[in-house]
């Protein structure tokens, strides 16, 4: 159980909160690259703040507040002139990073121009898709994590409906590994009551340099505990699945304080580790919604279920009331070890999994286990 303040301390995203502050020294995914070819300017939402994603006619990116400075105008209906953004109001122009160039209006010799400040974001490319960095700078490194950054196979990414939630709830459920025997076998219709002590014998979180491994063991005929799955919550907001040659990313990106974006990129290994020429801009699906508009989820998919599990649990889930057993220590160790990484950024260090060397950042590699068994 965690108090009022507690709760909204983890959970609250916006400019200036310590999660929000916390969340923006990590690059977070802001779109796919690709919904950019046909219209290159795009309305984005991330951390409470609404922006403005355009592709510049060099290929670059720029990413801004949406209102402008001025007089408030959207710069969704912005002009892209080269690498910058025209306000079609009054006519000013905007670098990517939101520095004011032109103010057609004011007199040749105004130095106004130099004196406004319009926020504006780095962006880059990776996989397919654009990632943001909306910290103080300087901005470390876009993690190249292996999913992302190996060549020796396929890649593709999914993008589902965004969640009605806040980001906590989805990320939570990453160090609940109890809830696979009811919620999902369950809704397969094998054995659920009785049997989640039996299924998996011990589960283990461990924390480690870019968050928290979590291991499941089951009893071998000769009684040891053998080691059949583990894969890594990875901070701040990502889950590092595997199972086989298929390893995969869940990304739940706050859109703000009740809304998550849910995206997942995955990465097949070819069968004989042989690489593989990748495309710019890998395939992609759009999953559709998981409830009807009367907010009734389907229950028939594993993930329906993980976001009716997530959603119904409220808009932001007051913690005040919940009462958690010895099965939840996952979800107890990943709190303890947020409120410590937002402490960190409070005092002005970098948190956990930030990286400032590119020799570590070639290439980053998760050491995962699995077996059949699906669990999440
Ligand atoms: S509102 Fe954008 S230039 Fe005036
Ligand atoms: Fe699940």
């Amino acid at each position: 159980m965690l108090s009022r303040e507690e709760n909204d301390l983890l959970t609250r995203v916006g400019r200036g909160t310590p999660a929000g502050n916390f969340l923006r020294r990590y690059w977070q995914p802001v779109a796919v690259a690709a919904e950019l070819n046909d219209k290159p300017i795009k309305r984005v939402r991330i951390l409470g703040e609404d922006l403005v994603l355009y592709r510049g006619q060099d290929g670059g990116y720029g990413l801004v507040e949406e209102r402008c400075p001025h007089r408030g105008a959207s710069l969704a209906y912005g002009k892209i002139e080269g690498d910058n953004i025209r306000c079609v109001y009054h006519g000013w122009l905007f670098s990517p990073l939101g520095k004011c160039l032109e103010q057609p209006a004011e007199p040749d010799d105004s130095s106004f121009k130099d004196r406004v400040k319009h926020p504006g974001y780095r962006v880059e490319k990776l996989a397919g898709l654009l990632y943001a960095y909306l910290g103080p700078e300087p901005a470390p490194l876009l993690p190249r994590y292996d999913v992302l950054a190996r060549n020796d196979g396929v890649r593709k990414i999914k993008v589902h409906p965004v969640l009605d939630c806040n980001w906590l709830q989805p990320m939570e459920n990453s160090v609940d590994p109890t809830h696979t025997t009811y919620l999902h076998f369950g809704g397969t219709g094998k054995p659920i009551h009785g049997d989640v002590k039996k299924a998996v014998d011990k589960h283990d979180f461990e924390a480690f340099e870019h968050g928290i491994m979590k291991k499941r063991y089951v009893k071998n005929g000769g009684g040891q505990l053998a080691l059949v799955n583990a894969h890594p919550l990875v901070f701040p907001n990502m889950l590092r699945q595997c199972h086989g040659r298929e390893h995969y990313i869940q990304y739940r990106v706050p859109l703000d304080d009740t809304h998550t974006a849910f995206i997942q990129v995955y990465f097949t290994e070819s069968k004989d580790g042989a690489m593989v020429d990748q495309p710019d801009d890998p395939p992609l699906e759009y999953l559709p919604p998981y409830k009807s508009d009367d907010g009734v989820h389907r229950m028939d998919k594993v993930i329906a279920q993980d976001y009716m599990a997530w959603e119904t649990a409220g808009a932001i889930y007051d913690r005040t009331r919940e009462q958690l057993g010895a099965a939840d220590r996952g979800i107890i160790l990943y709190r303890k070890l947020l409120k410590e990484q937002i402490d960190k950024v409070a005092a002005g260090k970098d948190p956990i999994g930030v990286i400032r060397n590119p020799e570590v950042n070639r290439l980053i590699r998760f050491e995962t286990v699995t077996d059949s068994a699906r669990g999440d």
